[in-house]
C-alpha cells in the first residue's frame, strides 16, 4: 500500500454513525469506499448522511478541497469488498456480530489484506479467533466524527503481524489521521477512560445531585472537557455506549462500568441520542 490515494479501495463494513462517518472521511480524500450493511435501510440513510458530512466537511476545511471524491458503492453482501486493498468493520459492538462480520470478510478478501476493526474495546485478540488470518487483523478506534478528529486510536493484538501494522499505517497516512498505537485489552486507552466517565455522569444525574446541563457545564467549564460527558453520550449513541459497557464489565468485573439505570432507561424508551433525536437532550429530529 501507498499513501497515493489512488493505491486504495476501503470496504467499510456498518453503515451506523461509524461506518457511514468513515466512509465520509475516505470519500472526501479520494479513496473509494464499498459500504456493506445487512440493513439496506441503513444503507439508503448513510448516502444522504455522507453528503451531507462532504458539505459540512468542506466548510469546516477538515477535508482536501482539491481532491475528486472517491465513488461510494453501497452493497448489502460482503462478497463485494473481495477487491478491497483494506477493510474496516465498524458493525454493532455485539460479539455475534463482529465474529459473523470478521469471518465472512475474512473468507472473501485477499491473503495480505489489512482487517481493521473500530471496535470500542472488544480486545483484539479475543476477535482475531473469529478471522481466518489473525495476523491480518488490528483495531483502530477512531473517534466520533472520523472526518472531523484526525487523531486515532489503534491496537496492535499480540498476533497482529508487521504487515498489517505497516499496511494500516499507511491508509492512515493516506486519510491525513494521526495515529497512537497501543497495546491490546478492553477498552484499550480511550473507551477504558471515558465510557465508565459517561456512566457515572448519567448516575449523577439519575440520583438527582444535577440536572444533564449541570454536568455538563460543570465538566466543560472546570476540567475544559470539550462538550461534556451527556451531550458525548447523544453523538455516540446510547446504544453503543451500553454495548460497550457490558463489553468493558463482562472482561474486566469493573462495577463502574455496569450500564447504570438511567442509561438503561433510555435506551428501552428508544431515545438513543441524535441518531433518533432524542437522548439526554432533545434535538427535535434525528440528526446525523
Ligand atoms: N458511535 C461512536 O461514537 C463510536 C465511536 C468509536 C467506535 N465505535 C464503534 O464502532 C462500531 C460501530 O458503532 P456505531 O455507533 O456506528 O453503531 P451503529 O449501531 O450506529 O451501526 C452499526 C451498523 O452495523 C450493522 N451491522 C450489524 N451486523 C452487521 C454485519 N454482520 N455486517 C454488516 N453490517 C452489520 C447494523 O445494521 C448497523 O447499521 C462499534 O464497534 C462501536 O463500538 C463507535
Amino acid at each position: 500500500m501507498t499513501t497515493d490515494q489512488s493505491a486504495h479501495r476501503l470496504a467499510v463494513l456498518g453503515a451506523g454513525v461509524m461506518g457511514t462517518s468513515i466512509a465520509t472521511l475516505a470519500i472526501g480524500h479520494g479513496v473509494p469506499v464499498v459500504l456493506v450493511d445487512i440493513d439496506r435501510a441503513a444503507l439508503d440513510r448513510a448516502r444522504a448522511t455522507i453528503a451531507g458530512q462532504l458539505r459540512h466537511a468542506q466548510l469546516m476545511a477538515a477535508l482536501p478541497a482539491d481532491r475528486a471524491p472517491g465513488e461510494l458503492v453501497t452493497s448489502g453482501s460482503v462478497r463485494d469488498a473481495a477487491d478491497a486493498t483494506a477493510v474496516i468493520e465498524a458493525v454493532t459492538e455485539l460479539t455475534e456480530s463482529k465474529a459473523t462480520a470478521l469471518a465472512e470478510a475474512s473468507a472473501v478478501i485477499r491473503p495480505g489484506t489489512p482487517l481493521i476493526s473500530n471496535t470500542s474495546g472488544i480486545p483484539i485478540d479475543e476477535m482475531a479467533d473469529w478471522a481466518e488470518r489473525p495476523r491480518e487483523l488490528l483495531g483502530t478506534h477512531f473517534m466520533n466524527p472520523p472526518y472531523l478528529i484526525r487523531m486515532v486510536e489503534v491496537i496492535r493484538g499480540p498476533r497482529t503481524g508487521d504487515a498489517a501494522m505497516a499496511a494500516a499505517a499507511t491508509l492512515l497516512t493516506a486519510l491525513n489521521r494521526q495515529a497512537v498505537v497501543v497495546r491490546d485489552a478492553p477498552g484499550f486507552v480511550t473507551s477504558r477512560l471515558l465510557h465508565p466517565m459517561i456512566n457515572n455522569a448519567a448516575r449523577i444525574v439519575g440520583e438527582g445531585t444535577a440536572s444533564v446541563e449541570s454536568v455538563d457545564e460543570l465538566m466543560q467549564g472546570c476540567l475544559g472537557h470539550p462538550t461534556g460527558p451527556l451531550r458525548t453520550a447523544d453523538l455516540i449513541g446510547l446504544d453503543n455506549l451500553v454495548d460497550s459497557l457490558n463489553v468493558l464489565h463482562k472482561r474486566t468485573g469493573d462495577e463502574s462500568c455496569r450500564p447504570c439505570e438511567p442509561l438503561l432507561a433510555k435506551v428501552r424508551n428508544g431515545d438513543l441520542g441524535r441518531k433518533t433525536g432524542r437522548g439526554f437532550y432533545d434535538y427535535g429530529k434525528a440528526m446525523p
